[in-house]
């Protein structure tokens, strides 16, 4: 390996290509000089798996307040309402920016978007691509970005940590983000990217879990990363698990979305039991905690690998129309779900805590942004409902947008910094060491972290991630760094912080729920971690 290294100085620097990166970089203005890093290809990321849609209030019988009580409902009266009205009074102009980009949705038969439903939504208000909503958006802003002479692409970086005037030890001045480092994967040189305005879109955590419906990128590097700059994380006990996906071998990570629910499906246990009924008086339409705990307490229960999901009794050409991409891939593995069920459990889908934000996606730190599955903007509460990530991806895209343009000075001088130093560092003796830690790891969440929770195996998941944490550091500091070791290394601290949270929350709320304190708390408090020691503090929420 060598220690060739590079420098480039841009306007603004964004880590991640899905929709909340690229909802920045196309709504900057094009003289902004602009870097977009994506750790694999541009389209590998939650954004392009997403199926369900995005939500935004378009029908006249809908409004605003109805979207704002649905989903504070969902969030288990855990969401902060301005985050909530911000977000769902955006929905419009997040259509808009879709549509001006160039987004195909699925119209109906009066050429008006096609509105489907999905858990939580009191009113259809999910506009779509067919089942494949995220491919059509990825694909067309990835389009759009390339084609901007002022976006530079850089596939296959890897970012590593953002560089602040503290850690370059400038105390004196305000902690301000003036860049990162970032290990191009082909030639395993460490560049380091300088701007006055960086933003962090990096997606979710839920690889921290063994089964999830997330691609391989959403190993919490974000959060990690705005954490050790001196970020404030919050809420991070709330995983969200997704009810329905795919249980078979030949498929990993592959979701059956909820719109299938939304368009009428039902869930049947092996005798054909349509069990939600019991659980909950909307059903399969319940939020998602709901229901993926009752197929969590029936798996148990009955001792059984999964359950079925069933929408053979509408007419086959509607499930072939509104479905065509889950029709087709679940012909190729033999299963035809005009005539057949589908075998379904829960897997970890999405991360609702995340690095806190204002309005504008600005953290604590000056120049430093966090978008999308990364942030904490206090939307989800203690459970996010169904299409409002997407939506919550362009809303803060754009406002992020709107505050560096107005912050902007072009003749901002930045600081002097230090080339990546690997002088001291050996190339790895055994990888294997990566491996071993990076299951255990995943194991640990998904047996002691899972979607029931106690104190005893929190503490339990706690201690193993004490002593992996300390391997993987020591790792970390001997060792030239690789794309797995940057993922481990953020990994294992975000699921520290996982846990962490867990601990301080004594009640069940949403998507936490543990048999220790099975009731919820009268108060309506965040779990809130502040670097560096993870000291915790409940602020009340809307206090
Ligand atoms: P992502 O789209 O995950 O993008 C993350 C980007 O960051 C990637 O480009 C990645 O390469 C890059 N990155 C990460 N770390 C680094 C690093 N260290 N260095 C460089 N680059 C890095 N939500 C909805 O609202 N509606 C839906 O229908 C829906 N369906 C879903 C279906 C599936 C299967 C999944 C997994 C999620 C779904 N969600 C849905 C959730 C939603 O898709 C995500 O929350 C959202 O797409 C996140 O967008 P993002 O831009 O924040 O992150
Ligand atoms: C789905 O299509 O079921 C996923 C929707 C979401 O995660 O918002």
């Amino acid at each position: 390996m060598s220690n060739f290294t590079l420098t480039h100085r841009f306007d603004v620097i964004i880590v991640g290509s899905g929709g909340a990166g690229l909802s920045l970089a196309l709504s900057l203005p094009d003289h902004f000089n602009i870097a977009v890093l994506a750790k694999s290809n541009l389209t590998d990321a939650s954004t392009f798996y997403a199926q369900g849609g995005v939500a935004a209030v378009l029908d006249e019988s809908d409004s605003i307040e109805q979207h704002i009580h649905d989903t504070m409902i969902a969030g288990a009266h855990l969401c902060e309402r301005d985050a909530v009205k911000h977000t769902v009074e955006g929905g419009k102009p997040s259509v808009d920016f879709l549509l001006k980009h160039g987004v195909q949705f699925t119209l109906d038969e009066k050429q008006q978007l096609h509105l489907t439903r999905e858990g939580g939504h009191s009113k259809r208000r999910i506009i779509h691509s067919a089942d494949a909503t995220g491919k059509a958006i990825s694909t067309t802003l990835v389009e759009q970005a390339k084609q901007k002479e002022n976006i530079h692409i850089f596939e296959n970086f890897i970012a590593i940590d953002i560089i602040t005037t503290h850690k370059l030890g400038h105390l004196e001045q305000e902690n301000r983000a003036v860049g990162l480092y970032a290990l191009d994967e082909k030639t395993e040189n460490v560049h380091t990217f300088l701007a006055p305005f960086t933003a962090l879109a990096c997606g979710g955590a839920m690889k921290a879990y063994l089964y999830t419906s997330n691609p391989d990128i959403a190993t919490g590097d974000g959060i990690a990363m705005a954490y050790r700059a001196g970020c404030r994380v919050a809420n991070m006990e709330f995983n969200q698990f997704h009810p329905t996906c795919l249980y078979h071998p030949q498929a990993r990570s592959f979701l059956i979305t909820e719109a299938m629910r939304g368009e009428g499906a039902y869930l049947r246990l092996p005798d054909g039991e349509r069990f939600m009924l019991r659980f909950d008086e909307r059903a399969e339409l319940a939020p998602r905690d709901i229901v993926a705990r009752a197929i969590d307490y029936e798996i148990k229960r009955l001792g059984i690998r999964h359950v079925w999901l069933d929408i053979t009794h509408k007419p086959a050409e509607f499930v072939k129309e509104h479905f065509p991409t889950l029709y087709a891939r679940l012909m190729e593995l033999g299963i035809d779900i005009t005539k057949e069920m589908i075998p379904v459990v829960p897997a970890a889908h999405y991360t609702c805590g995340g690095v806190v934000v204002d309005e504008n996606s600005q953290t604590d730190i000056t120049g430093l942004y966090a978008i999308g599955e990364t942030s904490y903007t206090g939307l989800h509460g203690a459970n996010r409902m169904a299409s409002n990530s997407l939506l919550e991806c362009f809303v803060y895209g754009m406002s992020a947008a709107k505050d560096i343009e107005n912050k902007f000075e072009a003749e901002f001088t930045l600081p002097d910094v230090p080339v990546w130093d690997a002088t001291q560092v050996d190339n790895p003796d055994e990888d294997v060491v990566i491996l071993q830690n990076w299951d255990e790891l995943r194991q640990t969440m998904w047996n002691y972290v899972g979607i029931v929770r106690t104190t005893k195996r929190l503490e339990r998941a706690l201690h193993r991630i004490e002593m992996l944490k300390r391997e993987i550091t020591e790792y970390y500091q001997d060792y030239h760094v690789s794309k797995n070791l940057i993922e481990l290394r953020n990994l294992v601290l975000v699921s520290e912080m996982i846990v962490r949270c867990a601990m301080q929350r004594k009640e069940s709320r949403g998507l936490h729920y543990t048999l220790d304190y099975p009731e919820l708390a009268s108060e309506l408090r965040k779990t809130v971690l502040t670097p560096p020691n993870f000291e915790v503090e409940q602020p009340l929420v809307n206090a």
